[in-house]
């Protein structure tokens, strides 16, 4: 778990960024409407939590920076009997007080007053822009009076680039129930008649060890479903013979895994199967290799891009000189989509890619990104040769970036051709 503690530094980090004569204001997420008086799963803004590891909905942090000195308060939802009935519990002032490390915690119900007073003698603005609250509005209104107003989302995105170690224990957590759900896949593909029951099968495992959700909805794509990238009806039926793309990973304590494996649905892989697993295999294995500080992410993908071609051109899915394919974006047919993103409280991380001059950021220690290869050929695509058609392959693996080099978070989840065999 994360303490009281690291939020607060947390939270002094980024009032050393703000200007003097700043409010600052970050809004926790609110309820969404499903229908009729019928919500949504309520989950937490990532910025919010990250600056608070506070739940409840409703709330708004701001951060008061005046003659060079700092205030951060916390309004909250009060209590309620009646709401409480419905709803739940609600920390309320009182114990918030208790467990927040802040200067001031007030209701919700305070905060437009509270706003008008902090305003005086404020020059510039900050909230995050995504946030689409009423309450985001009413700021926004003042923000366009002030010198300069500036999204405070950058700033805290920065901030997650680096995770610390507490963060670090809390992903491989998620990866650990992950790798438990990928293994039963593998154990049962065989039994399972649709795509849906191998996602229940993942899926029961993620909730029975207490990751109350995924961290993005579960692609169970058998056969040809596996080229279309974000395929999640999982309703068809499994054929054996076929393979099985399953980019599956839950969200453990606001943490996501992104894990995806591609295995046979009848525990063997055909030749045709084979030869394009092992090319992709070999390229996510040589990417993670090229993972250290002060590497681009731009360079993995490059070097992605080449390999795979390369392979394409040698099984004859593509035809020419490699080089020029490339130049041509040939391969892109086929491995249309990134090598990886940053991963964290979001499975895509809201971190940014490049500084704020526009230069791409380097690796560094701390930081976490997937490593996700793939090679996507259609059904009905008659340029490539028969055997091949039909087949969608992607391998993913989560990985940590180190002082000195990396270290592959999901090692445990198997995935060579031979380790996949023998878990029928
Ligand atoms: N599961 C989404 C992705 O791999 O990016
Ligand atoms: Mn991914
Ligand atoms: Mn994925």
């Amino acid at each position: 778990m994360i303490e009281e503690i690291e939020y607060k530094k947390r939270r002094e980090t980024l009032v050393k960024k703000l200007k003097n004569n700043s409010l600052s204001v970050l809004f926790s997420a609110v309820q969404q409407i499903r229908s009729n008086d019928t919500e949504f799963v309520f989950r937490q803004n990532s910025n919010f939590y990250y600056m608070t590891g506070f739940r409840e909905d409703n709330c708004t942090l701001v951060f008061l920076k005046k003659k060079g000195k700092t205030k951060t308060i916390l309004f909250v939802q009060k209590k309620d009997k009646l709401k409480e009935l419905w709803t739940g519990k609600r920390l309320g002032v009182k114990e918030s007080k208790k467990r927040f490390l802040v200067d001031k915690v007030y209701a919700q119900e305070d905060f437009e007053t509270m706003l008008k007073q902090y305003m005086q003698g404020i020059t510039s603005i900050n909230y995050d822009f995504n946030s689409y609250t009423d309450k985001a509005k009413v700021l926004h209104a003042y923000a366009k009076d002030m010198l300069s107003y500036s999204n405070l989302a950058k700033p805290i995105e920065q901030m997650r680039l680096l995770k610390s170690p507490a963060e670090i224990a809390l992903i491989r957590k998620a990866i650990a129930i992950t790798k438990e759900a990928h293994h039963k896949a593998m154990q049962v593909s065989k039994e399972c008649r649709y795509e849906y029951e191998l996602q229940a099968e993942i899926e029961y495992v993620f909730k029975k060890n207490a990751a109350f959700s995924d961290a993005y909805t579960s692609i169970v794509a058998s056969g040809n479903n596996a080229n279309t990238l974000h395929y999640i009806e999982n309703d068809k039926p499994l054929h054996h013979g076929d393979l099985i793309l399953i980019d599956a990973g839950c969200e453990y304590n606001y943490y996501a895994s992104d894990i995806t494996r591609t295995i046979p649905v009848s525990g063997k892989f055909t030749q045709a199967q084979k030869e394009l697993y092992t090319m992709v295999l070999e390229v996510e294995l040589t990417i993670i290799k090229m993972i250290k500080p002060n590497i681009k992410r731009t360079q993995l993908q490059k070097k992605s891009e080449e390999l795979l071609c390369a392979g394409m051109v040698k099984l004859g899915i593509l035809k020419g000189d490699v080089q020029k394919l490339l130049k041509k974006q040939k391969h892109k047919k086929y491995y249309p989509h990134g090598i990886g993103h940053w991963m964290g409280i979001d499975v895509h991380d809201q971190a940014p890619y490049k500084d704020e001059n526009g230069k791409e950021l380097l690796l560094q220690s701390g930081m976490v990104m997937t490593i996700e290869p793939g090679i996507y050929i259609d059904k009905d695509d008659r340029s490539v040769p028969k055997k091949y058609r039909g087949i969608g392959i992607r391998i993913e693996d989560d990985i940590l970036v180190t002082d000195k080099s990396y270290e592959n978070l999901s090692q445990g989840i198997v995935k060579t051709i031979k380790e996949l065999e023998k878990h029928e």
